[in-house]
């Protein structure tokens, strides 16, 4: 059977990670997380004292570190030149900057490459921010996922809770409407819903329920707007 890309783009916070690895367990597929590369390379460039203002030297640090994921049992592990990193970069200092970092041309250039050769075979879920609109505008099933800014924050502040941290619901909001604005105001590549991309507004349904809609798209090739997915 043909193997397919599956692009899942929308905002922090929607599910995706969640959803996007529900889809490739349950479709045989492969997990591509692209907010985990950016965050690698960010947590690099923190660590090695490279200066966030200056695109140049992040770009130069982009050329040459290897950024691979491995996959251990169930778990997927983030690393880069050799080292797991899959812990750091989910810190709050790496949350910060890592926009910094993704905004700038030359490094998601690099990135964008990394992403395609992952993904050129089919058979993967990618998930991110641009992948529907530059990474695969190819990919046969296109999905952005959307939920309020409230969801989500309550999603966030639950998955926090239940990890045992320490966590405060305002600054949680605050933080999710600044990386939407972030995201969405970037000059090169922002987030937006690409053209062929169905939404999903996930605010009313349990994660378990969009992973089954999509498996369900993809399963029966339904048509995806005006694109007619062939049976193969
Ligand atoms: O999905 P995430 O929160 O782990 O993403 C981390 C950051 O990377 C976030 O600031 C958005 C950015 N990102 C991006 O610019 N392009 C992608 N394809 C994926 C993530």
């Amino acid at each position: 059977m043909k193997k397919f890309i599956i692009a899942i783009d929308g905002p922090a916070g929607a599910g995706k990670s969640t959803i996007a690895k529900m889809v490739a367990r349950r479709m045989g597929y492969v997990y591509i997380d692209t907010g985990a590369m950016y965050r690698a390379l960010t947590y690099i460039a923190i660590i090695n004292r490279v200066d966030l203002r200056s695109g140049e030297d992040l770009v130069k640090l982009a050329e040459r570190t290897k950024i691979e994921f491995e996959r251990v049992d169930d778990r997927i592990r983030v690393i880069i030149d050799g080292m797991d990193v899959t812990k750091e970069i989910r810190d709050e200092k790496v949350s910060e900057c890592t926009n910094v970092v993704a905004s700038v041309q030359g490094v998601r250039k690099i990135l964008r490459k990394m992403q395609q050769k992952m993904g050129k075979k089919g058979g993967v879920v990618m998930e991110g921010r641009d992948i529907g609109t530059c990474v695969f505008p190819s990919a046969e099933f296109k999905f952005y996922l959307d939920a309020s800014p409230e969801e989500r924050a309550k999603r966030r502040y639950k998955e926090l809770k239940q990890k045992g941290e320490k966590v405060d619901y305002g600054r949680i909001e605050n933080s999710i409407a600044r990386r939407d604005y972030l995201d969405k105001t970037r000059g090169i590549n922002p987030l937006k819903q690409a053209k062929d991309a169905l939404m999903i507004d996930s605010t009313d349904m349990t994660l378990a329920e969009v992973a089954n809609f999509i498996v369900n798209r993809v399963k029966n090739r339904v048509k995806v707007n005006a694109r007619e997915i062939r049976k193969q």
